[in-house]
Parts: structure tokens; sequence; C-alpha cells
């Protein structure tokens, strides 16, 4: 059977979705365990009422960025991982980290890549003026948001929308795309060519919503 180990910051609302798509469809995989960079990550608690094991390794306890990684790692080799998922993770990874888990290592950002990477997308994607903004799943590069595609969705931007009512919109799609991602990923259905992923057999990777 696979495991998943998730990294999160903070509520962890895509981990519970992708918890819950698991649970209810019966894929086979172990939720080996939840790491946050501070115990104050809400999404921990979820996780322990779940049965899950819940980590901590507190990011300011390390002096450096590649201190902190390798504890990560340590900690994520030690629980063993197939697939290690970045949900709502909002520290910046070293490329020793990246390279360790190359080609098992997804991430969700709120934004239509390669659009908006990076912090504020809501309010940037606001200012932009876009008519469609989205969710995207990908494999983790080195470039900080980067990596191939897995799947997006694309939601509408509408008349009198403030950076809340769109990144509420935007989460509901996320909670759709992730679980998706990751269910193809156990499936061993996704290809990476060059900078793209193929799904076999195809499938839509963009939701519209
Ligand atoms: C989500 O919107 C996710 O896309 C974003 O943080 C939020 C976490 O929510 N991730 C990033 O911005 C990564 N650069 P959650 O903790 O409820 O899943």
């Amino acid at each position: 059977m696979l495991s998943i180990v998730t990294l999160i910051s903070g509520r962890g609302s895509n981990f519970e979705a992708i918890f819950k798509t698991a649970q209810k469809e019966h894929w086979p995989v172990k939720f080996a365990g939840v790491i946050a960079n501070h115990s104050a990550a809400k999404g921990l608690d979820f996780a322990r009422s779940q049965g899950i094991p819940a980590f901590a390794i507190e990011h300011r306890e390390h002096s450096t960025r590649e201190s902190f990684d390798a504890a990560l790692i340590e900690k994520i080799d030690e629980l063993g991982a197939n697939l290690v998922v970045l949900a709502g993770f909002m520290r910046i990874l070293t490329p020793e980290f990246i390279r360790h888990f190359e080609g098992r290592l997804i991430n969700i950002h709120p934004a239509l890549l390669p659009a908006f990477p990076g912090l504020h997308t809501h309010e940037r994607a606001l200012e932009a003026g876009v008519a469609e903004h989205g969710a995207t799943v990908h494999f983790v590069t080195e470039g900080v948001d980067e990596g191939p595609i897995i799947c997006q969705a694309s939601v509408p931007v509408l008349p009198g929308d403030d950076a809340d009512s769109l990144a509420a919109r935007v989460l509901a799609a996320e909670h759709q795309i992730y679980p998706r991602a990751v269910k193809w990923f156990l499936d061993g259905r996704l290809r990476i060519e060059g900078n793209q992923v193929q799904v076999q057999p195809p499938e839509s990777q963009l939701i519209k919503l």
C-alpha cells in the first residue's frame, strides 16, 4: 500500500479534502503522517482526530533552511512516503529537499500558474482585472511555484469580488482538484515528459467551475 506524508502550515483544509475523499472512495492508501512547521497549525488537530500521526517541526528552532529541511527529510523518510503532499506549506524548500523527493513531491498553488506565482495571488488577480482565476496542482521543481502541471481548476472572477470571496471560490476548487491529482499519482497514471504531465488514460487536466 502506498503512503502519503503531508506538510501543512495552517488550517489544512486541502489535506482534509484529500483524506475525506480517500475514505469515501476507499483508496488503498496509508496516511503515514502530517507535519507542520509550527505547533499552532490547526490542521494538526484534524489529523490527530483521525488517528493520523501528526508532528510539528518548528522552523524557528533551526538556524538555517538547510538544517530545517534536513530534519524534515529525516522525519518524512522515517514515516515512509511514496508521495509528499504540500498542502498550504508556506516554507521555501531547499534544492536538497526537492531533489530528495523528486517526482514524488506535489504542491497546490492558489492561481492558474504560470500566472501569479508567489504570495497574495487573489489580490493580484483582482488588481490585474483577470476574468478567470483558479488553482494549480504541480510537481515541485527547484523554481518556486514552477514545475510540471498536473491539473488546474478555473473559476470566474465576479463583479463585486474581494480577495476573501475570490479566495473562498478558489479554495472550493482546490478541494476538487487536489484529491483528483493525488489519486492519479497513486494509480500510477502520471507521466512527466519534459515540463508536461500526461495523464494515462487521458482525462481532462482542467476543470472549469
Ligand atoms: C491554500 O489556498 C493553498 O493553495 C495555499 O495555502 C492555502 C492553504 O489552505 N498554498 C499556497 O499559497 C502555497 N504557496 P489549507 O491549509 O486550508 O489547505
